[in-house]
């Protein structure tokens, strides 16, 4: 039998934010999210979570199936802590129950790391240690002269010497439940902080004869907790990196993979390219051959087979079809369906618009609410006017037609097929299929006129 609780109550003063520690994001998820994952992978029996600071805060941000919540109403510590979960876990006397102990600002420990603690705690207790270059604000292992673990001492109690160990406590501890029960019970505040410790568990399990376990992860970023924005940047460039890698594993190409981030799922075809410095968020799907220059920023979007998206372009909640070519400088918002062989080219907007086959806005327009038909080409600088002010309205552009340069289109408007719009017109009244249409005043040429001159 597996129980783990989550110990997440603190408020994360050195975050110095109103935002309670635990919800503040890497890769675009809650640092706690990542801890009930992992433990959701063990497959335990019951996972707890120790709320305080903010609690009904950080329980309505959490996906919470099956988890249980309890509350720490003042912050005493993290024995006190796993002290209020308690009657959360059941255990059986003389059965092999065990309890895991997360801390919920450590969010990358692997869940082997996890399994391989578990699997030492058979003498009682385990815990996670490593070898810091940088052990400030860690508890230290102390070891005596045959290597047995013997004691956990704080990093503002340590004294120099202990200061000087590198060996450093995670803070996620294995234990048989009955002796979790029986020990921590026992844990006392006598010390520079008021604070009970849960690290004193293994002075107390030494005492009662305990040879106290500990493994070490494969991998040392593992056991980086967060406590500021440091460690918060820090860890999230070695999770993007290591995603960068698993997905250059399964065939993706990027071109510096310290320059990638997803915050969200990625799935890719084969033969994809990313350029630097582009975000993925939400879910995105690339098909194969796919192209996407730098400074790209992705959210919710589908995009097609052999399609290609030039640098700086925005996109989100928006799908492409196959051989579409974006960019540089596009902005696709809500709702933009670009069928295949089309074009959106520099410093072009479009919003809630079907646009169809083969049609291309090349330069600078905005297109919006709008269903433009297949081998349309709209000029340079032609804008929908799809807002009155209060009330929004659809534009209609049929197949073949030609929107000339300049041109405002005021909807709700529609222009008929292989029709052909004079650039600059202001179009007021739909206009029929076939024919040119066009609404300018006549050009004309002053005689004799002078140019100012300067007094
Ligand atoms: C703790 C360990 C330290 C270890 C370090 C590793 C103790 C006494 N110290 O120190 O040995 O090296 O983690 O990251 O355990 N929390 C509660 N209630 C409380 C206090 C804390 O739920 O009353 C939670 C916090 O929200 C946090 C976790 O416990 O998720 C750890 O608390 P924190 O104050 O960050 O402990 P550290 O000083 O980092
Ligand atoms: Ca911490």
């Amino acid at each position: 039998m597996l129980n783990i609780i989550i110990l997440a109550a603190g408020s994360g003063k050195r975050m110095q934010s109103k935002i309670p520690k635990v919800l503040h994001t890497f890769a675009g998820r809650p640092m706690l999210e990542y801890v009930i994952e992992s433990a959701k992978n063990l497959n335990p029996d019951s996972i707890t979570v120790v709320l305080g600071h903010e609690a009904d805060l950080v329980k309505s941000c959490i996906k919470n199936n099956d988890l249980n919540f309890v509350l720490q109403e003042s912050q005493l510590g993290t024995a006190h802590a796993v002290m209020c979960a308690i009657p959360m876990i059941s255990s059986f006397d003389n059965d092999d129950s065990n309890t895991l102990i997360l801390y919920g600002d450590v969010p990358l420990v692997n869940v082997r790391t996890l399994r391989s603690l578990l699997d030492s705690c058979h003498a009682g207790i385990s815990i996670l240690t490593s070898i810091s270059d940088n052990p400030y604000g860690y508890g230290r292992i102390i070891r005596n002269e045959f290597g047995d673990i013997v004691q956990i001492v704080e990093h503002k109690e340590a004294n120099c010497e202990q200061l000087a160990i590198t060996e450093v406590n995670v803070g996620i501890v294995a234990i048989q439940t009955e002796k979790l029960k029986k020990w921590i019970g026992i844990i006392f505040n006598n010390n520079e902080q008021r604070e009970y410790y849960l690290t004193d568990l293994v002075k107390i399990a030494v005492d009662d004869g305990v040879i106290v376990g500990s493994v070490s992860p494969n991998d040392s970023w593992e056991v980086l907790g967060i406590n500021d924005h440091i460690q918060q940047a820090n860890i999230e460039r070695i999770y993007q990196y290591e995603q960068a890698k698993n997905y250059m594993s399964k065939g993706l190409t990027l071109s510096d993979p310290r320059r990638f981030d997803v915050r969200g799922s990625l799935k890719f075809g084969r033969d994809v390219f990313i350029d630097v410095g582009c975000i993925f968020e939400g879910v995105v799907e690339l098909g194969n051959d796919v192209h996407i220059g730098p400074y790209c920023v992705l959210r919710d979007v589908t995009i097609e087979k052999n399609t290609r998206i030039e640098a700086y372009s925005h996109i989100s909640n928006s799908i492409m079809e196959s051989n579409v070519a974006i960019g540089p400088f596009a902005k696709l918002c809500k709702g933009s369906y670009i069928k295949s062989n089309s074009k959106i080219g520099n410093f072009v907007e479009i919003k809630n618009t079907n646009f169809g086959n083969n049609s291309k806005a090349s330069h600078l327009s905005y297109i919006g609410d709008s269903n433009i038909g297949s081998n349309v080409n709209i000029g340079a600088g032609v804008v929908t006017c799809n807002y009155d002010g209060v009330n929004k309205f659809r534009t209609i552009i049929e197949d073949n037609a030609f929107i000339g340069s300049g041109s405002q289109l005021i909807a709700p408007i529609k222009v008929g097929e292989s029709a052909t719009i004079g650039a600059g017109t202001t179009l007021t009244d739909d206009a029929p299929a076939d024919q040119l249409t066009l609404a300018r005043v006549r050009q004309k040429t002053v005689v004799n006129w002078k140019r100012p001159k300067k007094n």
